[in-house]
This record gives structure tokens, sequence and C-alpha cells, in this order.
């Protein structure tokens, strides 16, 4: 079904063929992790949702499994959206929306609903002969009521929902079960303060306890854009909190933009047996052109990125499990930068790490720039030493991102290029920028800067796979 692999990657999860969106149901089941993710097996373009699936041992290396859930049902019959996955008594179960259009042919006019499936091996799935488990939002909701993320505290299970209250307001919906079949409604938990500030509808919710804190990551719709953040069309973010239980009550500070790039949405997290919270996302987003759709494909997800909270800030960085990617050495040195000066070369899988020490330069800025050499298509990640501000900026795009820093001593820049991709962690994760780019050959990739800069390098080739395209 693909007629062209030109832009596909190299070492993220991808459908065989097809479209891709949100990842759902991470999760870890019988010596496996599982992804699924929002897919449309038989076009490019978004259509009725089914569930795509991989596992992984290593959260690095996937294997794609026959798709698990299929749309068409009376309580899901224009689509299986997003949600999540649970172990229970040695069984997998999805928690899913279910999408349904009214007759009047509107796709601005449905009714979602919540659903359940199950699986014992991990591989195959089914229904639940009752479903929906819940079968319509409260009386004071919209349309929009779905997205479920299920967890477990103290012997119950809860669900966390993204909806939308008659005030066209984004809001967070709890719901609490003994047995995953029966749901109580325990009311809304979470609210938007204004559409500008914090979005008419909340995606993809996703709230957990880490380092002493309950952290929501949501996707709202709607903010408004700012000089240097919410640029997206929507984006995805967090709150930091506590959850009472007994309230039912989530209090929280403010909203904070999770990722600075033109491409990362609806990121969905999980707790790996070791007690790390790992998150991944959708390396695309709703309005970014995606001119792989022509080659029979489109879409990815993020490599998994382990988040850490502290100094009051939510990190990412990718897990461990990354390292073993790692190919050859190209690089291990100091380099004295200033015209510019080629780092690597005609390789669509690497990682970049530079270093350096901002108080030893009174350079103003450096430019890593990635040049295709023959159509010279390019992205150019530029550092303004007074502002402590990224921004970077896509050939193929009139609107620049940006990473705003906290001040700094040192500097740390790591980049994983794939054949179409770029994440980027600026020191230690307090940033990323994610980014999907399109070049017709492997980039040439160099640093420029206006005056002598010491740079500690480090490159490595990272390795290409295959396994994941079959
Ligand atoms: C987020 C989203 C979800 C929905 C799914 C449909 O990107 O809009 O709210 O469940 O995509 O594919």
């Amino acid at each position: 079904q693909l007629t062209n692999s030109r832009y596909r990657l190299g070492y993220h999860l991808m459908a065989p063929a097809g479209w891709i969106n949100d990842p759902n149901g991470f999760c870890y089941f019988k010596g496996y992790y599982h992804i699924f993710y929002q897919y449309h097996p038989y076009s490019a373009e978004w259509g009725p949702m089914h569930w795509g699936h991989a596992r992984s041992k290593d959260l690095i290396h996937w294997q794609t499994l026959p798709t698990a859930l299929i749309p068409g049902d009376s309580e899901d019959k224009d689509g299986c959206f997003s949600g999540s996955a649970i172990v229970k008594d040695d069984t997998l179960y999805l928690i899913y929306t279910g999408n349904n259009y009214y007759d009047d042919g509107d796709p601005d006019h449905y009714w979602q609903n919540q659903n359940l499936a199950y699986s014992q091996d991990g591989i195959h799935f089914t229904k639940y002969d009752k479903n929906p488990i819940i079968a319509t939002p409260p009386t004071d909701n919209t349309q929009n009521f779905r997205d479920p993320k299920v967890w477990e505290h103290d012997g119950h299970y809860y669900v966390a929902l993204g909806s939308q209250d008659q005030a066209k307001l984004g809001r967070l919906l709890l719901y609490k079960s003994d047995n995953l079949k029966q749901w109580q409604y325990l009311g809304p938990i979470a609210h938007s303060q204004s559409v500008e500030q914090e979005g008419y509808m909340w995606e993809c919710p996703d709230l957990f306890h880490l380092n002493g804190q309950d952290i929501l990551v949501t996707s709202p719709q709607g903010i408004a854009a700012q000089e240097h953040q919410y640029l997206n069309l929507h984006q995805t973010g967090y709150f930091v909190g506590e959850l009472d239980y007994q309230a039912p009550k989530f209090k929280r500070g403010d909203f904070h933009e999770l990722d600075q790039g033109h491409d990362f949405y609806a990121a969905q997290t999980m707790l790996t047996p070791d007690g790390r919270r790992v998150l991944i996302g959708w390396l695309n987003m709703w309005e970014s052109e995606m001119p792989e759709q022509v080659d029979g494909w489109a879409g990815a997800l993020t490599l998994p990125r382990e988040l850490i909270y502290q100094n009051n800030h939510l990190y990412q960085m990718p897990v461990a499990e990354t390292k073993s990617l790692r190919q050859q050495k190209l690089r291990d040195e100091q380099l004295m930068v200033q015209s510019e000066t080629e780092l690597v070369n005609n390789q669509s899988q690497v990682e970049i790490n530079l270093q350096l020490d901002s108080t030893k330069t009174t350079a103003q800025h450096f430019v890593v720039q990635f040049t295709d050499p023959q159509t010279h298509a390019n992205v150019q990640l530029e550092y303004d030493f007074a502002q402590q501000l990224f921004t970077l900026k896509r050939s193929d795009r009139s609107d620049a991102r940006f990473a705003q820093l906290r001040p700094n001593e040192k500097l740390q820049v790591q980049i994983f290029v794939d054949t179409s991709s770029l994440e980027i962690f600026l020191n230690q994760g307090e940033s990323t920028i994610t980014e999907r780019y399109y070049f017709d050959h492997a980039p040439q990739i160099s640093l420029t800067s206006d005056q002598a800069l010491a740079f500690n390098c480090q490159i490595y080739q990272l390795e290409k796979q295959s396994n994941n395209y079959q």
C-alpha cells in the first residue's frame, strides 16, 4: 500500500500503512509494553477510527500486531476513539470512546459513550457484550465526552474523561468503579477558567501521581496564542496540583505547555514495572501538512519520554532504553566553532549531543542547521544567549517556534534526528521541541556562531529498524 518510503522513520513507531493519530492504551502486560493508536488502515486520511496495536520488550523495538478494535457495532458505529488500558486479574482491559454520527450527515453532530474490551493474550480483543459502560454524558455537558483514562487507587478504579460544559469550557469528569463495568459519576473535578487561557474542550486527559504531586496532562482545544507559546491549533500541556478523592476535586495551578514544537499532541502516560512515568505523544498535529500522505501513510508516535517532576517543573527525557539505538560513535570531541562547521552529513538516523558553558563566551548566538543538500530546504535551531531563547525555523513553514529556557550556565542540546522527524531535548528535558521535516535527501547538519565558541560534541549513528514496517 505504500507507494514511496522516502519519509518512513527509522526508529519511531508507525503503522504499516494508513493514518495514525493519538497514542492509546499505553500499558505493560505479561512481559510486554503495549501501545495502541488511533488508526485508519484504509487510507492516509483520518476516517472511521480503529485501534492499531504494537508491543515491545524495551519501549524501543516494536512489533506490529493485528488491529485491536474495529468500529461498526451499535455503540461505536463510526469510530473507536481514544482511550486507555488497565490490567486486572490477568486480563488486559481497554476503555475507549464510541463515536456515533446522527443521520443528518452533519459531521459536527454526534454522540459519544464509553466502552470496554478485553483480552487474555494481549493480542485478540473482545468487546464487552453489555457496552456501553458509560452511555451518556451528564446533563450539563455538550456532546463532547471522550478519551477515558483509567487507573487504580486504593482498591477502586477511576476514569478521568475529557469533556465540555454547556458554557463551552473544557473540563475533567471523574467516574469510579469496582469492576470496570459499572461506573458511578462523581462529578467535574477541574475546569477551564476561560477559552483563551485553558481551552474550550479538554481532549486526552491523563491524571497521575509523580514525586509528591498529582499531575494532569491534557490537550485543550482553543487556547489563545501568545508571543512564544500556544502557537499550534491545539496544544498538550499540564497542570500540577492535588487530587482530593473525597471532595472530589483536583486543585491545581496554571496550565503549562509540554512541548514547543509544531508536531506534538494528545500524549498519554504509563507507569513502568520499575516505577517510571513514561509519556508518548502523537508526532504530528491536526493542522500540519503531512506530505507522506501521498505515499499512503501519515503519522507516527514520539520516542517514549520519562517524566521527572522537580523544581516545580515537568522535565521530559528520552527513556534510558533509547541508548540501545546507538551504533557507531561518529564524533566525540571538543569543537571550536565560528564559521559554519559540518557536524554530520548523509545520515538519516543520528543522535547529536552538544554541551557548552554559556558563562565562558561573549558570543550572542549559535545556529544548528539541517539542510537538504540538493533542494536546500532547511531547519534552523538558533539560540540567543541574552534571551536564553531557542527559535526553530523551517523553510517549509512561515511560523517559527520558541523554547524559553530558565537561567542556566551549562547548556545541553540533545537532538534525535530521524528520516522525517526531529526531537530536541534542551537542558535535560526542561524544554522539548518536536517536529516533522520533509527533505528529499539525508540532511547536512552544521553549526555556526557569531564568535568562536567551544562545544563538547558527541554524535551517534542510530539503528535503522525495518521490523516495524511489516
Ligand atoms: C485527539 C482526538 C481525540 C479523539 C480522537 C479521534 O486528537 O480528537 O479527542 O478521541 O482524536 O481520533
